[in-house]
């Protein structure tokens, strides 16, 4: 197929890609632009592992063209870096053993970056409500959701960490 230009804005820079119309927002960005923190859990929105945000918002990027984000600002795990830093609920994960596998991991710290933009003081049932989309198939979820907690906590505190 044909391809065509886009201009792409991920993690804060702007590429310029020539890709076929009907690529798919998670093949550009493991394959042309070489994020390979958001992951091909299920392909088929069912799991979370591709989780990114396009202007803020979560959104799947294996069902996702990426011509329908163009001129969208899209946020990978690469980038809730901080300054360089670990963002808080990277910093959690690694001091709580948030992750086995890690495959799910880059899709719930997404959505956990989310969860607390919009709402910086979470519930319990709030915080498994916005998750209820991001499966995790070896964890158990405990540690996961101690480092969750955790990393909120620090924010809430202003810090980079609890530990
Ligand atoms: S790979 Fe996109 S939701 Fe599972
Ligand atoms: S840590 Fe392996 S799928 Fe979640």
């Amino acid at each position: 197929m044909k391809k065509e230009l886009i201009e792409l804005r991920v993690n804060g820079l702007t590429h310029e890609l020539a890709i076929e119309p009907s690529a798919l927002l998670l093949d550009v960005l493991r394959r042309d632009l070489d994020l390979t923190g958001s992951k091909r859990g299920c392909d088929d929105s069912s799991c979370g592992a591709c989780t990114v945000l396009v202007d803020g918002t979560p959104m799947l990027a294996c069902t996702l063209l990426a011509f329908s984000c163009e001129g969208q600002e899209i946020t990978t795990v690469e980038g809730i870096s901080e300054h360089g830093s670990l963002a808080a609920i990277q910093k959690a994960y690694g001091d709580w053993g948030g992750a086995q596998c890690g495959y799910c991991t880059p899709g719930f710290m997404i959505t956990v970056k989310h969860l607390l933009t919009v709402n910086p003081d979470p519930t319990e049932e709030e915080i498994r409500s916005a998750l209820s989309g991001n499966l995790c198939r070896c964890t158990g979820y405990t540690q996961m959701y101690a480092a969750i907690k955790a990393a909120i906590e620090a924010e809430k505190k202003g810090m980079a960490t609890l530990k």
